[in-house]
């Protein structure tokens, strides 16, 4: 029998490349969005304790009231939206599961998801897997007027059509590291009233955002939280990508959706870490440092790039930041992180990654990305190395 693959055109990505690359050559890693440190004591004490405790079992399939009841306070009390924990709020293994649940559950054949770019890399295969098409909106990219990028809201709104279902958004963005706007909401509001489409965001980064500035969660605003799943990623927030642990909020009917696939996906997430991170979450001040905790790890990355010959561009959010490497190299941006992994051991993501196609001039700027996510000593043994080119 011949073997069919569900997702053709999908090979080892390349985050994959770049880290055993970085691996082989005994680099410095800042490519993948991971941290190098611990997270708090704290949090971990809390498992030990939720296990000893005899939080073995099954919990409830959408994730134990305690957890969502924390979700619910810290979204009502951040964005001032309240969503009923019971009914559109669901614990989910990682954001991940949460943006695949969301797009199988939302999408059917036939219809249109636009997708901006560039883009995670999860959205555009599983809106396929779904029967979707997307359709792909560039941001504009920097330029000698611009240091960042931008999002035009116009294009996304010439690009709807009758087939359109959803809009897949991320800010703070991976990997441009740009926000939401108070404005930006507005633009979103004029065009869902219009068009009546789902957004499903991706907020993964939701507490680190830079320059004391607020993050546009889009359930601020009520009409855009009752047409929206907002994704959001313990992992991200509390050091511990490695539990793959988080959450969407949606209105109910969606919910209803997304929890059917859901409960025959993996039914429900680890137990004892949603005792831990219930516990954990009730002191606000976790979530609410972490900003302050990121910016001073980015400025310490930007100011050392400065004094190479690398261009930082200062990242409004995520822990990401870009570097513009064209007085260092004429390479295309994959050549170029492979050549800096192998020849001067410091890993990084090519941005032309995250474009449909990353061979074309479309989605080269000569930009990289780096992870700030790594201890004083990381950044500084990296800088180190990048001095000397
Ligand atoms: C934009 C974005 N969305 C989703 C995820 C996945 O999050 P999780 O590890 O919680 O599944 C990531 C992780 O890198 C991300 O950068």
């Amino acid at each position: 029998m011949q073997l069919r693959t569900r997702m053709p055109g999908v090979g080892t990505t390349i985050f994959t490349v770049m880290s055993q690359l970085a691996t082989e050559h005994n680099a410095i890693n800042l490519g993948q969005g991971f941290p190098d440190f611990d997270p708090n004591p704290l949090l971990v004490d809390e498992v030990t304790k939720a296990m000893q405790e005899g939080h073995n079992q099954y919990p409830p399939m959408p994730g134990i009231p305690l957890l969502r009841q924390g979700i619910q306070k810290k979204v009502k009390d951040l964005y001032g939206y309240d969503y009923d924990s019971d009914t559109e709020i669901t614990v989910m293994a990682g954001a991940s599961e949460a943006l695949m649940m969301s797009i199988l559950a939302l999408v059917h054949p036939g219809d249109e998801v636009i997708v901006i770019e560039p883009f995670y890399d999860l959205y555009i295969p599983v809106i396929k897997l779904a029967g979707g098409t997307p359709v792909i909106v560039a941001m504009s990219a920097p330029d000698e007027n611009h240091s960042t990028y931008r999002v035009d809201w116009q294009r996304i709104r010439d690009a709807i059509t009758s087939k359109t279902r959803a809009l897949i958004l991320n800010f703070p963005h991976n990997p441009t590291g740009i926000n939401l706007a108070d404005s930006d909401l507005d633009a979103l509001e004029e065009i869902i009233t219009d068009t009546g489409i789902f957004v499903i965001s991706d907020e993964v980064y939701e507490h680190v955002v830079f320059n004391g500035a607020q993050h546009q969660s889009l359930c601020r605003r009520e009409l855009l939280a009752k047409h929206s799943v907002v994704i959001s990623s313990f992992g991200k927030t509390y050091h511990i990508t490695g539990w793959k642990i988080g959450y969407c909020c949606a209105p109910a009917a969606i919910t209803a959706e997304i929890r059917k696939l859901h409960q025959f996906n993996v039914f429900t997430v680890v137990a004892p870490m949603q005792y831990a991170l219930a516990r954990f979450m009730s002191d606000p001040t976790h979530h609410l440092g972490l900003a302050d905790f990121y910016q001073a790890k980015q400025d310490r990355l930007f100011n050392g790039l400065a004094q190479t010959k690398f261009k930082p561009v200062k990242s409004a959010g995520t822990f990401f930041l870009l570097a513009d490497y064209s007085e260092v190299s004429d390479l295309p941006e994959a050549d170029f992180a492979k050549w800096l992994t192998v020849e001067h051991g410091v890993g990084v993501i090519p941005v032309s990654a995250f474009y449909r196609d990353p061979d074309s001039p479309a989605a080269n700027h000569s930009l990289v990305r780096f992870c700030f996510a790594k201890r004083e000593t990381t950044l500084d043994a990296a800088i180190e190395r990048l001095q000397t080119l």
